[in-house]
């Protein structure tokens, strides 16, 4: 109540002084145009009140009251997107570990992981998959300012069928009754969990046409959902607005959800020549998380994965690697998608430099990362993208980017939306 009242007295206060918007003059030694890929040398960004105005070369402007932030010897770059995150999970717990934290506790996790996420410069995330709707609690406490983290897009629970690798962990024996939260099984039972998400807040709707790696006793090569049913999904988010994510490894599950007409491919392991035209004719994307093989393999064990993952692992990782490859070169579109949350978070950069070990240009890899992101969750113009009438969001590194992607690991400076969240 109190906090409250202060609230409305500062708002009023700011309502009667202020007229003038809030500006801030950004300046760099350099700025990646992630567009074009190509280094622009003394850039000079206008923001107003967290959105940029102009993006121009040369002398700063001299402006009354504006704030300046001066980066020298630092390239800026858009804030970076992951599409597949999982703030509410942390790297440590992994199969029956994960029993035995509650919704509420793993909420508080995610707490803890978006301050992580948004200071290694990723300023939008897309959350796919969270009990309790801990992951809207999430959004919207960041929205409104009490703790820091990324911009989040974000699914609640994730929709498949029994004993599926969407939501039913498969761990527990028949007697503890365990069902997952996003379990509905045939085409009318998934279009009510498509509504009962939208109702309590979601962003987008996330699913899992075959099975997983992480799940146990599901296959990664078998299909999860008959077409018919996803279809019914995919037809009922898209009626209320919602991109679906489809979790997909094999070949067939991918084919079925482009089918359905899914709007990004989570994983694509095993993509056919088929799936890769599918995808190229529906203008999906594709977020092939390359870099949690290596995590899985060294450190899964330790972090309590089971044996029968690790197995699954040692067949998916370098397939999926060497797909990545193809479908990259067959022309398929890109976003940048980890599964952050299986490893450490903060470390959701890492997995720029695989991608261009196998196969991308710097700036293709940052272009997934950043406009083709921003297009994959319809927010073309508005996230990254350092241009006029994008939001704020600006990250920086000591060096070209462009030279050497690694750089991306150690971001030195965080802007978004206008606000400085980290600054070295
Ligand atoms: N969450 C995914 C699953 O359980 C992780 C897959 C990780 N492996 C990989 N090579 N991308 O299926």
């Amino acid at each position: 109540m109190k906090l409250r009242t202060l609230a409305l007295a500062a708002t009023a206060l700011f309502a009667s002084t202020a007229a003038q918007a809030d500006t801030v003059i950004l300046t760099a030694d350099a700025m990646v145009d992630v567009e074009s890929g190509r280094l622009v040398a003394d850039p000079v960004v206008r923001i107003e009140d967290g959105t940029i105005i102009s993006v121009t070369t040369g002398e700063a402007p001299q402006v009354e009251d504006a704030k300046y932030v001066d980066l020298a010897g630092k390239t800026i770059l858009p804030g970076l997107i992951d599409m597949h995150v999982h703030l509410t999970s942390d790297s440590d717990t992994h199969g029956y570990r994960r029993l035995a934290i509650s919704d509420e506790r793993a909420t508080i996790t995610g707490v803890v992981n978006a301050k992580k996420t948004l200071m290694a410069g990723f300023t939008t995330v897309r959350n796919v998959g969270a009990g309790s709707f801990g992951d809207v609690a999430l959004r919207d406490a960041i929205n409104e300012g009490d703790i820091p983290g990324p911009r989040m897009l974000v699914s609640g629970p994730p929709i498949g069928i029994t004993g599926g690798h969407c939501s039913d962990n498969n761990l527990l024996p028949p007697e503890y009754e365990a069902t997952g939260e996003g379990v509905a099984d045939g085409p009318w039972a998934a279009r009510s969990k498509v509504r009962y998400n939208r109702k309590f807040g979601v962003d987008l709707i996330k699913t899992c046409s075959t099975g997983g790696v992480l799940s146990k006793g599901t296959k990664v090569g078998a299909p999860q959902y008959t077409i018919e049913e996803l279809t019914a999904l995919v037809e009922e988010a898209h009626s209320h607005g919602l991109k679906v994510a489809s979790h997909a490894h094999g070949s067939e599950g991918i084919v079925n959800a482009l089918k359905a007409g899914v709007d990004t491919i989570e994983h694509a392991s095993f993509i056919d020549d088929e799936g890769i035209q599918l995808a190229r004719e529906n203008g999906a994307y594709l977020n092939m998380d390359i870099y949690v093989t290596e995590f899985i393999l060294g450190e899964g064990e330790a972090a309590g994965i089971l044996p029968e993952s690790l197995e699954k692992e040692r067949v998916v990782g370098q397939t999926q690697r060497d797909n990545f490859r193809r479908a990259h070169e067959a022309g398929v579109k890109m976003s940048f998608g980890t599964d952050a949350g299986v490893y450490p978070h903060g470390d959701n950069a890492k997995q720029l430099s695989r991608m261009v070990q196998f196969g991308m240009t710097s700036a293709e890899a940052l272009r997934a990362a950043t406009v083709n992101s921003a297009d994959a969750l319809g927010r073309a113009g508005t996230v990254g993208i350092i241009a006029a009438g994008a939001s704020a969001d600006i990250i920086a590194v000591a060096g070209n980017p462009l030279a050497d992607i690694s750089l991306l690991e150690n971001v030195t400076f965080v802007m978004k939306t206008g606000d400085i969240y980290k600054s070295e």
